[in-house]
């Protein structure tokens, strides 16, 4: 399963975020900021399949928590003026449960399931006709008195989301007609979607502001508009309500985030690597027991921003401290050139 910590600069959802979600989530594709690539995709693909006046074939979306992949759902409900059913892959577990979502949709229905990875093989068998026929089949009785009968169901769109592509059994991924893939937003995309994000809430922020809470938003909205709140709630407080550079840089010097968004736990990782073992090669597990966190917590939760980043990289003989990591905690790197002697 999924590891999650409990800290501000987290990608999954925390009880926090809940009550400005549905506000701040984008309604059409126009106001998805970024991910140009994706959507541009999907223009393609909606279009298409207006033409054809036939659903949109079933897409699956994977990224890290927090990047969007429910709001393209949304999106794209809205988009094809559909209804949107939403589940996820831990809450469906009986065949029950799915087929009773399956023949409760109508004709142009998006049935999005959430963290698909996770629904067990039984369901997903189900899934397959569903998929490719449009067919739910049913077995009645027990024994040898057993029989299966065809439902029709509805033409309907799935659309699945998962943090991790490669825990999608092959038969499932296979069955998707479209693979999309989200990136890590760049700064000036996550200032764009603080700044509609502060509109939104009635913030009073300035592009400084916006800029400095964009850097330390670990490329993602959620995390953004977290930091946004928090950052809001400070400014009330301490300064005349309006977030300015200097005010998010005060709010987040407090909130522990640091200029590139990295916290306690991500510097003590650098910080270890580099000062316990030169800088690595380390082994996971080494690592692990060094800064006193789980190996599946550090590989899920904290390795891949700093990798993303060039912070930590990644070697057949373990963990490495990029020249990034020794300049951001401002450490003198070792030469480590080898020297011919004559
Ligand atoms: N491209 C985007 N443009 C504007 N806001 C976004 C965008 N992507 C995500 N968000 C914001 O981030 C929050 C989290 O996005 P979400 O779709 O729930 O991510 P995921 O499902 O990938 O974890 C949403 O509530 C929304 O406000
Ligand atoms: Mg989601």
């Amino acid at each position: 399963m999924e590891k999650t910590v409990d800290r501000v600069v987290e990608g999954n959802p925390r009880e926090e975020d809940l009550p400005l979600d549905g506000t701040l989530r984008p309604r059409r594709l126009d106001e998805y900021i970024g991910q140009e690539k994706v959507k541009e995709n999907l223009k393609v693909f909606i279009e298409a399949a207006r033409l054809r006046s036939q659903p949109l074939d079933h897409v699956l979306f994977h990224g890290h928590p927090g990047l969007g992949k429910t709001s393209l759902a949304s999106v794209i409900s809205n988009e094809l003026q559909g209804n949107l059913r939403t589940t996820s892959g831990p809450v469906i577990e009986r065949a029950g449960d799915l087929a009773a979502i399956l023949t409760n949709l109508t004709a142009g229905d998006v049935l999005f399931i959430d963290e698909i990875h996770r629904l067990n093989h039984v369901i997903e068998e189900i899934l397959y006709p569903a998929m490719e026929d449009f067919q739910l089949d049913i077995i009645i009785g027990q024994g040898p008195s057993a029989r299966t009968i065809k439902l029709d169901l509805p033409p309907f769109t799935l659309i699945g989301a998962t943090t991790r592509a490669g825990l999608l059994s092959p038969p499932l991924r296979d069955r998707f007609g479209v693979t999309l893939r989200l990136e890590f937003y760049k700064v000036p995309e996550l200032k764009e979607i603080l700044l509609r994000s502060a509109q939104i809430l009635h913030i009073a922020m300035d592009d400084g502001g916006a800029l400095e809470i964009a850097q330390r938003s670990r490329g993602t909205p959620r995390i953004a508009n977290r930091l946004l709140k928090r950052v809001r709630d400070y400014a009330e407080v301490r300064a005349d309500g309006k977030i300015t550079r200097p005010v998010a840089d005060l709010a987040l010097k407090m909130l522990d985030v640091d200029a590139k968004g990295f916290d306690r736990m991500d510097r003590k990782i650098l910080a270890t690597i580099i000062e316990k073992y030169d800088g690595g090669p380390v082994g996971i597990e080494t690592l692990s027991a060094a800064v006193s966190e789980e190996k599946d917590t550090l590989e899920d939760v904290y390795e891949p921003y700093l990798i993303q980043e060039g912070y930590l990289s990644k070697t057949p003989r373990g963990r490495l401290a990029t020249r990034l990591a020794y300049e951001h905690l401002g450490v003198a790197r070792p030469f480590r050139g080898q020297m011919r002697m004559f």
